[in-house]
């Protein structure tokens, strides 16, 4: 009896504790009970939710989504393209697939430097010669022989309808079209609908694309790499000058990968693994922040963004380095990822002072990468989720535009190093790692992401951005981990940025305070105000403690969560 009177106290102060563990933020999102998809068009959004409430999976809602983006958002969802998947199916098993685009059989190293060596402005860029061998439609077939339930005919006859039928135009896609018309018009001979002034309230129809996807339903994967599709294709990028060839589509594979997994505190993080560089970055960043007490320095305070900048000017040091295609390069992830050397990097960080670039390493890399892809968020009413980020690289990739076959074209080959740069102080040769070879797919920042809490479903997370991707995809995560906000808020929430060259942070517009610029100004920070970009489009899905969703589509375009 003694003993039990003396361990009261510890009794009453367990179950204060258990009452006092803090709630969840209140969502301020959409909130359905059992399914929803969020992408960057509600069309798209739509089509997915079509799916699922004729039964299908989230699995088969991915192949309805990714197609139906291809008509709906053509500036980066695509059959030209590629993309990643990151899934968890309601059983806690996991997995990846990688249909990102490789180079060409004729690819080689220099084949976009000039006879002295210099990159020749616009080859990798624009046009035909900068197109990669495109993954989606093998990216789709493969998920649906794995996982899908309905039938390919079904999941494919509402994308077919939406692009008979059409899409109006909004403000937001009226101006991009605008923006890149003269660049479409200068990459394509010929009259492709994009030539033609759109206007906000159009409705744009592609009936040449609805009659690629009838062949492809009716035909299978095969259509797209071996069948006349393929031939036409090989036949239109040939002409405009291109590399690709009919055995260039015929061997070309997706592959399932291991993704990269990791724990952060109490929640355990599944992203893609490479040819991404998203999922071993993020894990970098989330390890060397994780010793300190990010929550008590307060969201977007000057602690917390020093920290944050520092754990990514040290991660994307590495990024650039190490990573490239796995089935090409040797990547030390049991070094880069191990809990001694994440600890190592960040010894010489105090917030007095910012760290110099230039003392982490050195090389050469691009200011940023190209910012247009495309990312949505799937949980289905049985629990499966898919996060899948899928790009064409630039804004409607190289611009090249079939028009027989109704879809644009990837410039994923810039996203290979087309210089590698000089050794780094450990002597490895900078971004050599991701130099062009035939076959090889391109380095990407794309981060589809899975977080796990407490064992369970918590969230489904990615976004556009190029290298930007890293960084947006972290901070929405900490945003409702450490700060306690919604999954709407922490999509809303302003974002900065840091890839450790060139040496500066960037901040979104009117998101930060002068005070706090001139706080890290004063450590040494230094902070671009030229460059105060949009930093991705984050969709996302956070599962609510009751089991209910709660969907973040991001403001900053037209993306739509929709459910039931
Ligand atoms: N093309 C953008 C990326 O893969 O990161």
């Amino acid at each position: 009896m003694l003993r039990f009177i003396k361990t009261l106290p510890y009794l009453f102060f367990l179950i204060l504790l258990v009452q006092c563990k803090k709630q969840p933020a209140k969502p301020t999102g959409l909130v359905v009970e059992k399914a929803m998809v969020v992408s960057a068009r509600e069309e798209a959004s739509k089509v997915g939710l079509q799916i699922l409430k004729k039964g299908g999976n989230a699995f088969d809602a991915m192949v309805g989504t990714e197609l139906a983006l291809a008509v709906a958002y053509p500036f980066a969802g695509n059959l030209g393209g590629g993309g990643f998947m990151v899934y968890r199916r309601n059983n806690g098993d996991i997995g990846a697939l990688d249909y990102r685009e490789k180079a060409p059989l004729s690819a080689h190293k220099d084949m976009y430097l000039d006879s002295s060596a210099h990159v020749i402005p616009g080859k990798s860029t624009m046009g035909a010669t900068a197109v990669g061998v495109p993954g989606t439609i093998a990216g789709i077939f493969e998920v649906h022989e794995k996982f899908g339930s309905l039938t390919m005919a079904d999941i494919i006859a509402p994308v077919i309808a939406l692009a008979k039928n059409g899409v109006i135009v909004t403000k937001k896609q009226a101006d991009r079209f605008e923006k890149y018309r003269n660049q479409i018009i200068e990459v394509n001979r010929g009259n492709p609908l994009f030539f033609n002034d759109i206007h906000q309230g159009d409705t744009l129809k592609y009936p040449a694309l609805s009659h690629t996807l009838k062949s492809i339903a009716k035909n299978g994967r095969d259509e797209f790499y071996k069948g006349e599709t393929a031939k036409k294709l090989i036949t239109f990028i040939q002409e405009m000058g291109g590399y690709l060839t009919e055995e260039d589509l015929s061997q070309y594979e997706a592959q399932w990968r291991q993704p990269i997994i990791f724990k952060y505190k109490d929640l355990r993080v599944i992203s893609m693994s490479p040819p991404s560089s998203g999922g071993v970055t993020i894990n970098q960043i989330f390890k060397m922040i994780e010793p300190y007490d990010i929550q008590a320095f307060g969201h977007n305070s000057t602690k917390t963004i020093q920290l944050f900048t520092e754990a990514s000017r040290r991660a994307y040091a590495d990024r650039n380095y190490f990573l490239g295609d796995p089935d090409f390069v040797d990547i030390p992830l049991d070094v880069l990822l191990s809990q001694k050397y994440i600890r190592e990097r960040m010894n010489d960080f105090s917030f007095e002072k910012a760290t110099r670039s230039s003392d982490v390493g050195h090389g050469e890399v691009r200011v940023l990468e190209s910012s247009e892809t495309t990312h949505y968020s799937i949980v289905d009413q049985e629990g499966n989720a898919v996060s899948v980020t899928t790009t064409l690289n630039g804004a409607y990739g190289s611009k090249l535009y079939c028009q027989e076959l109704g879809f644009f074209l990837n410039n994923e080959m810039d996203d290979f190093s087309a210089k590698p740069g000089v050794p780094n102080m450990f002597g490895l040769i900078g971004a050599d790692a991701n130099s062009i070879a035939p076959e090889k797919r391109m380095l990407s920042s794309m981060t589809p992401t899975i977080v796990e809490k407490e064992g369970k479903l918590w969230m489904v997370v990615g976004s556009p951005g190029g290298s930007t991707i890293i960084t947006a995809v972290a901070q929405t995560i900490l945003n409702s981990y450490e700060f306690d906000l919604s999954m709407q808020e922490a999509v809303n929430a302003p974002r900065f940025h840091h890839q450790w060259l060139p040496d500066f942070v960037i901040f979104e517009p009117d998101g930060f305070s002068d005070k706090i610029k001139n706080e890290l100004r004063t450590k040494g920070y230094i902070i671009n105000e030229d460059r105060t970009p949009i930093m991705g489009k984050v969709d996302a899905i956070r599962i609510l403690p009751d089991g209910q969703l709660e969907g973040g589509a991001d403001w900053r375009g037209d993306d739509t969560a929709v459910g039931f």
